[in-house]
């Protein structure tokens, strides 16, 4: 087990590298997801270092996967999960943090998209939740309008209709976009069908 002194320094390693990342809201956002795992009820410090790092490789140009690379939305977000646990696996190799220890934050940032255990979900949710909190007025400002709902809905089926709501609380900002956000999850809980071309692609 590693001393909170090596948690310390694996979580400098990982914000030193998110707060020089050319996307304007990946230090709020890495800091913002550890909060919501912990409002969603955990409290374990490799959790927290997976919740700081778990877009790792966006912020590092060179080592970053590519949108247009994709066809599809999804597969995209699964290989920028993949490639997060990749660079973070060199980045904590020295930190001191034990090899299981290691293993479980890659494990968790490599699932961070679609989840797949109960710490994974916690993690998709928690971050989930940081991109309407802090990411959505960031992105509607370099994105169309139509761009912005589709990745607004997509955000929010990676919610549960619980936390969903969660979400209609939060400050936008922009009455556009809390009307927007207002107008998704109404449309979802009706089951109706939100958007034409939903499957059209989205950007990042
Ligand atoms: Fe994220």
């Amino acid at each position: 087990m590693s001393t909170k002194q090596d948690i310390l320094r694996a979580e400098r390693k990982i914000l030193d590298i998110i707060d020089r990342s050319p996307v304007p809201e990946d230090p709020v956002h890495a800091r913002n997801t550890a909060q919501w795992v912990e409002r969603l009820g955990s409290s374990d410090p490799l959790l927290r270092l997976a919740a700081l790092g778990h877009d790792i490789e966006r912020a590092l140009p060179a080592e970053k996967v590519k949108r247009d690379q994709f066809t599809s939305f999804d597969d995209f977000k699964e290989a920028h999960a993949k490639n997060s646990a990749r660079v973070l696996r060199k980045i904590l190799a020295d930190s001191g943090l034990e090899p299981e220890e290691i293993d479980k934050i890659c494990y968790l940032v490599e699932m961070h998209e679609r989840g797949g255990s109960p710490e994974a979900d916690l993690l998709k949710e928690a971050d989930a939740l940081s991109f309407f909190e802090t990411n959505l007025a960031l992105y509607s400002l370099r994105h169309t309008e139509e761009d912005v709902e589709k990745r607004a809905l997509w955000g929010l089926k990676r919610l549960r209709p619980a936390t969903r709501d969660l979400v209609l609380n939060m400050d936008y900002k922009d009455p556009h976009l809390s009307q927007m956000v207002r107008r998704l999850i109404r449309e979802m809980n009706k089951g109706s069908r939100p958007l034409k071309g939903e499957e059209r692609k989205v950007r990042t």
